[in-house]
């Protein structure tokens, strides 16, 4: 009982929270450069209860409200971070930043809304996961989030959770890990099962493609040979690993008729392969992450085990200063359509796990807080994209892909008063000396980056205000994700009519059959 009165506080605390914002939050954002994937236009903004109200010049605003000069400044969505694990119970211990520092990092970036990923244990029931993440998230969340599912095995009760969960939930998307042997990792037949299902369900599939059987091999091989360091995690998984898996992956979703997000696509083969399969006219996304967009592996062969093991995640960044760069031209020209950061931190006492042995470093790196200034310096700055382009990118593109739209992800009158004025001229440098995030390290230390967050709004509270922060614990909001996004489904039914199997009507052979000898 004790628990349930514990429980109980917390929620009237935020409902308190929640109002007393609301009653703050008339915020009159003036003479700011709009910019939404679409198009970009000088008008004024009219907040009020955590919606855009108005849109537009010579507006009429209600007394008491917040005047907010957006003067030089672009005003854009805050971004959607489609890929985070935040307090992941991962590799024997938990990601250090939890849904508190992680989402307030998120907003110090000018990311509004995550969306992380319920992982069930092997046998686990994914409701019962899926409530579990929304207990840790609901409490602590500082910003919107939505929640995809991992597919972590595979039973007829697997695929009727998937139901009750796309029905009842707010979930739409599943992963599966064709990586992670014995834990995670689903066989072929499996992957095709879940990605019908998601078709069934008009769900998003999403896949880990790593092929997981070589990765077990030649790490043992590489251990074997008496290299255990981080150098040995990038080289049991070369570029090819990844390219395979990821052409594998493409093909049993075409083969089952569902669409396909390749998630944290890390090496320039496996995006091309996805370049390749949108050309056929295949339904599939890639994400790439501030990790490979932003930084490379060549910090797995530096002298210093912490600064090597920093960088590890799966798939590895690639040893090749050329990667980012060729993601980068891929995500500028729609080969590739969104941008996730997989945030997934670990101390150094938790990547120490794996100090003698490289397959127990635990997986993963920060990205979260600084995805925003890392696209835009690469992308914009570098003149690959138009402020758009970004927008599209960081939020719009995942807000119609996961089917919030225009909800999320658009300046509008209607929409969420998720906002972050930005700007594009202001530098700072990054440092884990200086970052938002729990984690000790920061895989883009020393990168001095264009593009600054000044204000970030998230649902009608001004949580950056003029570069200071100030969250509040529980005021985001669990943001369900409806089946059926037409960004993603426009065109299934269709293409699958085009597709039907044929059947030739013939007469029936009537000659002789060979007899067969019977089994003993
Ligand atoms: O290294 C990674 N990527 N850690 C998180 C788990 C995953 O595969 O997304
Ligand atoms: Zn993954
Ligand atoms: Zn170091
Ligand atoms: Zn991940």
């Amino acid at each position: 009982h004790y628990e349930v009165f514990i429980l109980w506080l917390l929620e009237v605390r935020s409902a308190v929270v929640k109002s007393v914002r609301s009653a703050q939050s008339r915020i009159f954002i003036k003479n700011g450069h709009i910019v939404n994937d679409d198009q970009s236009f000088h008008a004024d903004i009219y907040i009020e209860d955590g919606v855009i109200k108005q849109v537009g010049t010579n507006l009429v605003i209600p007394g008491g409200a917040r005047t907010i000069d957006a003067r030089g400044k672009l005003v854009m969505p805050g971004g959607i971070d489609t890929h985070t694990h935040m307090q992941m119970p991962f590799m024997g211990t938990v990601a250090i930043d939890d849904f508190y520092s992680g989402t307030k990092a998120a907003l110090a970036g000018g990311t509004t809304m995550i969306i992380d990923f319920v992982i069930p244990q092997r046998g686990e029931s994914l409701l019962d996961a899926y409530e579990k993440w929304r207990g840790w998230a609901d409490a602590k969340v500082c910003c919107d989030y939505g929640l995809h599912v991992a597919v972590t095995w595979w039973s007829p009760e697997v695929a009727k959770e998937m139901e009750i969960l796309s029905a009842e939930k707010g979930i739409n998307s599943y992963k599966v890990f064709m990586a992670y042997k014995d834990v995670m990792m689903l066989e072929d037949p499996e992957i095709y099962s879940c990605f019908k299902q998601c078709k069934e369900l008009k769900a998003l599939p999403m896949v880990h493609a790593e092929n997981g059987h070589l990765i077990d091999i030649k790490s043992k091989e590489l251990l074997a040979k008496g290299i255990t360091g981080p150098e040995g995690h990038a080289q049991c998984r070369p570029v090819e690993v990844e390219e395979e898996a990821c052409n594998r992956a493409i093909t049993i979703a075409d083969q089952a008729g569902s669409p396909l997000y390749v998630v944290h696509v890390m090496s320039k083969p496996a995006a091309n392969i996805i370049a390749k399969a949108r050309k056929e006219g295949k339904i599939v996304f890639g994400e790439p992450v501030a990790a490979s967009l932003g930084t490379d592996g060549s910090h797995h062969y530096n002298k210093c085990w912490r600064h090597a093991a920093g960088h590890v995640m799966g798939p590895p960044l690639r040893n090749d200063p050329s990667t980012p760069g060729h993601l980068m031209d891929l995500l500028a020209n729609n080969d590739l359509q969104v941008t996730g950061t997989d945030n997934c931190t670990f101390n150094a006492d938790q990547k120490a796990l794996g100090k003698d042995d490289f397959t127990k470093i635990p997986n993963g790196v920060n990205g979260v807080e600084d995805r925003m200034s890392i696209i835009w310096e690469k992308g914009v700055y570098s003149g690959k994209m138009d402020p758009c382009r970004f927008v599209a990118v960081t939020s719009a593109t995942a807000a119609k892909m996961f089917n919030i739209y225009p909800k999320k992800g658009r300046i509008a009158v209607g929409s969420d008063a998720d906002i972050v004025i930005w700007n594009g001229d202001e530098t700072r440098t990054i440092s884990a000396k200086t970052h938002h995030q729990a984690v000790d390290f920061n895989i883009f230390e020393g990168m001095t980056v264009h593009g600054v967050p000044e204000y970030v709004i998230t649902g009608g509270s001004i949580v950056m205000d003029e570069g200071q922060l100030k969250v509040t614990q529980g005021l985001g909001r669990f943001v369900p994700t409806p089946p059926n996004s037409q960004y993603v489904y426009g065109r299934i039914d269709t293409r699958e009519k085009a597709k039907e199997p044929v059947k030739v009507d013939r007469e029936g052979y009537s000659g002789p059959v060979v007899e067969v000898a019977a089994q003993e």
